[in-house]
């Protein structure tokens, strides 16, 4: 293996170790900040987990969803009580969180404890396959 070979191979590896998200779309997907409260981020929904009805992901502490109906839904990964990630639940368009059972409505709202209050909404925009999910 050439040396120019080998770099472009560990500069690919590297690069879905870090983002994998991104990796599939380099030109649509937008770095950032780490912060939910300032989000503002475009993810490629043409693959991956947001590319079929029902389909959700986690990135950058937002739970971006797709539901069965193709709509987009946005909010806070952490559930408010204890904050763990919570999951989307496609057949029943609610999230749920896996530690103490909480759920939230399809805006965020609680609909059921221990949790006591509503996750953050974002809103959606797409345009093509980019979806943008900002604060
Ligand atoms: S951490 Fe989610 S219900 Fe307790």
């Amino acid at each position: 293996m050439k040396r120019k070979e080998f770099l472009a191979q560990v500069g690919v590896g590297a690069a879905l170790v870090l983002d994998p998200i991104c990796f599939g779309s380099l030109s649509g997907c937008k770095k950032s900040s780490t912060s939910p409260a300032n989000t503002d981020f475009t993810i490629d929904v043409s693959t991956g987990e947001l590319s079929k009805n029902g389909g959700f992901l986690i990135k950058d502490g937002v739970l971006v969803a797709r539901t069965n109906s193709g709509a987009f839904l946005a909010v806070t990964a952490a559930c408010t009580h204890e904050g763990t990630n919570i999951n989307y639940v496609a057949s029943s368009n609610n999230f749920v969180c896996p530690n103490h059972n909480a759920k939230f409505s399809s805006t965020g709202v609680v609909t059921q404890g221990p949790a006591n209050s509503n996750l953050t909404q974002y809103k959606t925009t797409l345009t093509g396959n980019s979806l943008r999910v900002f604060s």
